[in-house]
C-alpha cells in the first residue's frame, strides 16, 4: 500500500486542480468578489473534507472525476462557512490560514458575498459533476443537508446562542454534531455516491464520519487554547475571548483529549469492521488529525 503522506498527497494535488477548475469556471476575475473568494479558497487550508470524499470514494471503488467535483464542491463550501464564521458578528477573527482574514483584506460586504458565491456555486459544482443525474441529485442532497438548516448553519445557530448560556455536554455534542460533524458527513456521503453501496455501509460511514468530526473539533477547541497561532494560522483563544464553552472549558485539555481519543478508537473500529483493509488511508487520516497541531 502507498505511503499515507504519499497518498494525502496525491489526493491534494487532485483537490488543487479541481478547485483551479472551479475557479476558472465559477468565479471569473472582473468580479472582486470572486477575487476575495479566489483569496479564501485557494489560500490554503487542510483540505479535509475534499480529501475525505477522494478517499471514501476511492474505498469504495467510486468514479474519482465524480469524487474530483464533489471535493471541490464541499471544499468550496467549508471554505464559504469559514469566511462567514470569521467576520464581527459571529467569531471575529482577523488571522485564517495564517492571512488576513476574508473581512480584513477585502472589507465586510465583500466577504459577505464572496460566502455567498461560493457557497452558490458548489451545488452548481455539484450539478455540473461527471456523474449520472442520479449521483449529482444524492451528492446535492447530502451537502444540502450537511450544510444548511438541519446541519452547519443549525451549528452555527447554537454556537452562538450559548455563547450566553454555558451548554452542558449533551448540547455541546449537539453543537459540534451540527456545526462541524454534518459538513464531515457531507463529504463522506458525497464520497459514497460516486460508488455503487450497500446500505449497511453507509451506516459505518457515518457512525465513522460524525465520530471523525466530534473529534475533529474537540482538537480544534483545544488548539485554540494550547495552540500556536503561527502554526494554526487563526487566532489561539478565540473561543475564551467570545465566553464559549467547549470540551477544553468543560473538562480541562487532558480530559478533552482523553474523549477525542476514544470516541476516535470507536469511530475507526466501526469503519474496519466493515471495510476492512480498505479502511487504512481513512483510519491513519482520523489518528493524524487527531495528533494535529494545526
Ligand atoms: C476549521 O476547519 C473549522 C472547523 C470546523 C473546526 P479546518 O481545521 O478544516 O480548517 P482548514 O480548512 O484546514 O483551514
Ligand atoms: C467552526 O468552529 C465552525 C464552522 C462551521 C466554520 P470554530 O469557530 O471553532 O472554527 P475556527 O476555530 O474559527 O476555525
Ligand atoms: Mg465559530
Ligand atoms: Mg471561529
Ligand atoms: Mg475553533
Amino acid at each position: 500500500m502507498m505511503e499515507y503522506h504519499q497518498q494525502y498527497d496525491q489526493y491534494l494535488a487532485r483537490v488543487r486542480q479541481a478547485l483551479e477548475r472551479a475557479c476558472e469556471q465559477f468565479l471569473p476575475e472582473t468580479s472582486e468578489v470572486c477575487r476575495a473568494a479566489r483569496y479564501s479558497l485557494m489560500g490554503g487550508g487542510k483540505r479535509v473534507r475534499a480529501v475525505l470524499v477522494l478517499g471514501v470514494s476511492e474505498m469504495l471503488g467510486g468514479s474519482p472525476e465524480a469524487a474530483e467535483a464533489f471535493a471541490a464542491a464541499v471544499e468550496m463550501l467549508h471554505c464559504y462557512s469559514l469566511i462567514h464564521d470569521d467576520l464581527p458578528c459571529m467569531d471575529d477573527d482577523d488571522l485564517r490560514r495564517g492571512r488576513p482574514s476574508c473581512h480584513k483584506a477585502f472589507g465586510e460586504a465583500t466577504a459577505l458575498l464572496a460566502g455567498d458565491a461560493l457557497l452558490t456555486e458548489a451545488f452548481e459544482a455539484v450539478a455540473g459533476a461527471p456523474a449520472s443525474p442520479e449521483v449529482c441529485v444524492q451528492a446535492a442532497r447530502a451537502l444540502s443537508a450537511g450544510a444548511g438548516s438541519r446541519g452547519m448553519v443549525y451549528g452555527q445557530e447554537l454556537d452562538l446562542k450559548y455563547e450566553a448560556l454555558q451548554p452542558d455536554e449533551t448540547m455541546l455534542r449537539l453543537i459540534h454534531k451540527n456545526k462541524t460533524g454534518a459538513l464531515i458527513n457531507a463529504a463522506v456521503q458525497m464520497g459514497a455516491c460516486t460508488a455503487r453501496d450497500s446500505a449497511d455501509q453507509r451506516c459505518a460511514l457515518e457512525q465513522f464520519a460524525f465520530g471523525l468530526g466530534l473529534v475533529f473539533q474537540i482538537v480544534d477547541d483545544v488548539l485554540d487554547v494550547t495552540g500556536d497561532a503561527a502554526q494554526l494560522g487563526k487566532p489561539v483563544g478565540s473561543d475564551a475571548q467570545n465566553e464559549k464553552t467547549t470540551f477544553a472549558t468543560l473538562y480541562g485539555v487532558e480530559n478533552a483529549l482523553e474523549l477525542a481519543r476514544r470516541v476516535n478508537r470507536e469511530s475507526c473500529d466501526a469503519l474496519e469492521k466493515a471495510f476492512g483493509e480498505r479502511s487504512a488511508f481513512l483510519v491513519q487520516m482520523a489518528g493524524e488529525l487527531l495528533a494535529r497541531r494545526s
